[in-house]
């Protein structure tokens, strides 16, 4: 049974309360924080096996499955740099840049909802608009399916992993999912801490945990395996100042409003990403965006969906000032702010001890050997 609005409100409403009444926040008010497992959800019409995983691998590396074979998975989420973009905006698409920050794909077989604003429900119905979007692979269906056939490697394995025929576009997307189902990182200080092993994090870092969990009140919203609860906010995030600067990204912007279906007025008006709305269409989903996991953060760098701050510091000074100011928390479109975040009052230390927990977050970082990509071919064989 689902509970009714009011009072599922009402409950909320409670556990603001005791944010806002200054009392010790109880964090059993949510799901704690736990170990990730070893295996992610799969679903039942893509189980994974080796030559599945081998084969998305090495689609995930190759441009050809994109609009003029330059872009690849792996351009935007490079394994040298967190297995994102090192840059507040991902590049996008050659003579475009996208207009978000790019997400780490580690660990992201383990989230409900991909990406920030939480439009794809799987990491299959993820793969193809990474390849299709016009600012990401821009790529066409047929011409992408035309091309696997054409590499006489491909037509082999995704004979072998998927049946009888050429190779299909929604299985490469299939193969691609099974091989992100492996980029697991789950031997951090802080799993192996919530594994029971009380010496994998510091002092310090436990220190940082107790402020997580109670004073600073992360655990809010970044709780559960992922340190996330997968819901929406908007925190007040500073608009992006390239779309002010720089012509193409002012493009890019533009032509997201556009392709995302708003009214010509708000089109005239908006300056700054309005995330859940673009699919809901309601005024109060302006500037909300999907919690993002914790995990893997550390060399994920810059941090929030338009990439506004560098480092993990300055992102524990924001929520320190109590979070920020952009057009949907000013009135000028929207008053949406979270009402979860207020001045948290941390001194110097508690904010080098939450930023030393948050590092706990990362472990090693996961390297993997480059595939070889298979040449073209004759079309010979049947
Ligand atoms: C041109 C750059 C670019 C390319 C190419 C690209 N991505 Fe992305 N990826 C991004 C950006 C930027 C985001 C965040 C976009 C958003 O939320 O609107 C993202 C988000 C994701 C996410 C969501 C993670 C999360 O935390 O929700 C996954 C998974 C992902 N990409 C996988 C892929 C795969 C698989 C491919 C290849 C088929 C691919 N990407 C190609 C830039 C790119
Ligand atoms: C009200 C819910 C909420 C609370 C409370 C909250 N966060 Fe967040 N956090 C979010 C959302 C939503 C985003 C993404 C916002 C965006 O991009 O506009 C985010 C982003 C982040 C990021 C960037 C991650 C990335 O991949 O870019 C870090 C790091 C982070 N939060 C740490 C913290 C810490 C530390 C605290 C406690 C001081 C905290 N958060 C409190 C909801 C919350």
């Amino acid at each position: 049974m689902t509970m009714p609005k009011t009072i599922s409100a009402l409950l909320t409403g409670a556990a603001l309360g005791l944010v806002a009444s200054g009392m010790a926040l109880a964090a059993e008010d949510f799901p704690p924080l736990a170990p990730l497992p070893d295996t992610p959800p799969i679903p039942m019409d893509n189980p994974q096996s080796e030559a599945k995983v081998q084969l998305g691998k090495m689609l995930f590396w190759d441009p050809r499955l994109g609009g003029d074979a330059s872009t690849a998975c792996v351009s935007c989420h490079n394994p040298d740099q967190g297995w994102a973009f090192g840059d507040a905006l991902s590049r996008g698409y050659p003579g475009t840049v996208h207009w978000r920050n790019s997400q780490t794909v580690i660990n992201a077989a383990f989230l409900g909802k991909q990406f920030w604003a939480g439009a794809a429900k799987s990491l299959e119905k993820q793969a193809p608009s990474a390849a299709k979007g016009a600012v990401a692979g821009n790529g066409e269906n047929d011409v992408m399916e035309a091309r696997l056939a054409f590499i006489p490697e491909y037509r082999k394995r995704f004979r072998e992993v998927f049946g009888p025929g050429y190779p299909r576009i929604d299985d490469a997307w299939r193969a691609i999912a099974a091989f992100e189902r492996t980029l697991i990182v789950n031997d951090t200080p802080v799993d192996r801490y919530l594994r029971g092993d009380k010496s994998a994090l510091s002092e310090q870092q436990l220190r940082g945990m107790a402020l997580f969990n109670g004073k600073a009140g992360c655990i809010q919203c970044h709780n559960g395996p992922l340190a996330s609860d997968e819901k929406y906010y908007n925190l007040g995030v500073p608009p992006a100042e390239r779309w002010e600067e720089d012509g193409l990204a002012q493009i890019t912007f533009r032509y997201e409003q556009y392709a995302k279906g708003v009214t010509q007025e708000i089109y005239r008006k908006i300056k700054d990403d309005a995330g859940l709305y673009y699919r809901t269409k309601l005024p109060e989903d302006m500037g909300k965006f999907r919690t993002p996991a914790l995990r893997y953060t550390l060399y994920t760098a810059p941090y929030m969906h338009n990439g506004a701050f560098w480092d993990l510091e300055e992102v524990v000074q924001f929520y320190n000032a109590g979070g920020g100011e952009n057009e949907f928390t000013d009135g000028t479109m929207a008053a949406n702010k979270t009402p979860l975040l207020k001045p948290l009052g941390l001194s110097d230390d508690e904010v080098a001890d939450l930023v030393a927990f948050l590092e706990g977050f990362s472990g090693d970082e996961l390297r993997v050997e480059a595939p070889t990509l298979p040449p073209y071919g004759p079309l010979d064989d049947n």
